[in-house]
């Protein structure tokens, strides 16, 4: 069966990039052609160029800013490559949008993140291999096979060649316990929390941090940073504590609004994040974007040869 990749116009280059890895072990060229087009009234308009046939297609589309758009453009090519018979279709989604609204905190407010699997699903998509979903449980909302890739393999990497010592790792809230203890575990470091609660989209307030950071190089861990408030706040609180250096690696850099300027105007040695979302042209000194693009490449072939992707993990074994 052939395979072909698909892009949206969400983050053609990481589609390029990924594609690229996977020509060489295929020897055949994987990138389809497809184009995605607005009618008039804003209406979306698509055509694929590359006959599927029997394929297995792979479409890539990180649900990022403008998340509608690029969600509805998924939903359209999804619908356009079963029209042309394509064997079989995987949503390639670096970034689910809309995670956060996984649960009802309050009355009367919708789970948006269950909402947005029933209409992927219903669009007609075979599979979902997607990174670091905000709560593992969304896996659950899909009635289809879900691979769920974690950037930690990339960013630990980058993190144990900076040499630190000393090394604590944060996360910013309760929420992110489960990842910060998988960094903390693989990095031989502490781990630590921090106490939150978010007040307004961006206000955060940071209580107490559940560790000891006094004298230690911190690493603070999150899924996303989007307005950037979350960080500042366990960053302040980490200065207050008597943290050394402290550095910040996140999987989706979404960067909203002036979380770039608000950011760099903290003491935050450098803040590493990974291209799960297309980048901006220029970021501040201490900023820096990792590739997920082998690891998706990886990932594709393994689907696509029917082998293991937890193999991928292998490595990286210790459990959470
Ligand atoms: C929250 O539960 C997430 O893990 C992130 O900490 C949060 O969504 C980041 O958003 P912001 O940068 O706007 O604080």
């Amino acid at each position: 069966m052939k395979l072909k990749i698909f892009s949206g116009s969400a983050h053609p280059d990481l589609a390029e990039n990924i594609a690229r890895r996977i020509e060489s072990p295929l020897l055949e060229d994987v990138l389809g052609e497809a184009t995605c087009m607005r009618f008039p009234d804003g209406e979306i308009s698509i055509k694929v160029q590359t006959d599927v046939r029997g394929s297995d297609v792979f479409i890539v589309q990180p649900t990022c800013p403008p998340v509608n758009d690029h969600l509805m453009e998924l939903f359209i090519l999804i619908d356009c490559l079963r029209r042309a018979s394509a064997h079989r279709i995987t949503a390639v989604i670096p970034y689910f949008g809309y995670a956060r609204q996984d649960r009802k905190t309050e009355g009367r407010v919708p789970i948006s993140a269950k909402l947005i699997a029933n209409l992927i699903t219903k669009a007609g998509v075979d599979r979902i291999l997607t990174l670091d979903l905000h709560a593992g449980q969304i896996q659950g909302f899909f009635d289809i096979p879900v691979d769920h890739l974690y950037a930690r393999k990339v960013l630990v990497k980058y993190f144990r060649s900076l040499g630190l010592e000393d090394i604590v790792v944060v996360s910013p809230d309760v929420g992110g316990i489960r990842m910060a203890r998988a960094y903390a575990s693989r990095l031989k470091a502490e781990f630590a929390t921090v106490d939150k609660r978010r007040s307004g989209g961006s206000k955060v307030e940071a209580f107490n941090v559940i560790g000891n950071v006094e004298g230690k190089n911190v690493i603070l861990i999150d899924d996303m940073i989007a307005t950037g408030g979350s960080v500042a706040a366990a960053v302040e609180l980490m200065k207050e504590k008597g943290a050394k250096k402290i550095y910040l690696g996140a999987t989706h850099g979404i960067f909203c609004g002036n979380a770039l300027e608000r950011l760099s105007a903290l003491p935050i040695e450098e803040v590493v994040v990974t291209n799960s979302v297309p980048p901006r042209d220029s970021y501040p000194p201490n900023f820096r974007v990792l590739s997920v693009a082998p690891l998706f490449a990886d990932a594709i072939l393994r689907i696509h040869k029917n082998r293991s992707v937890s193999a991928l993990f292998h490595d990286d074994v210790e459990q959470e």
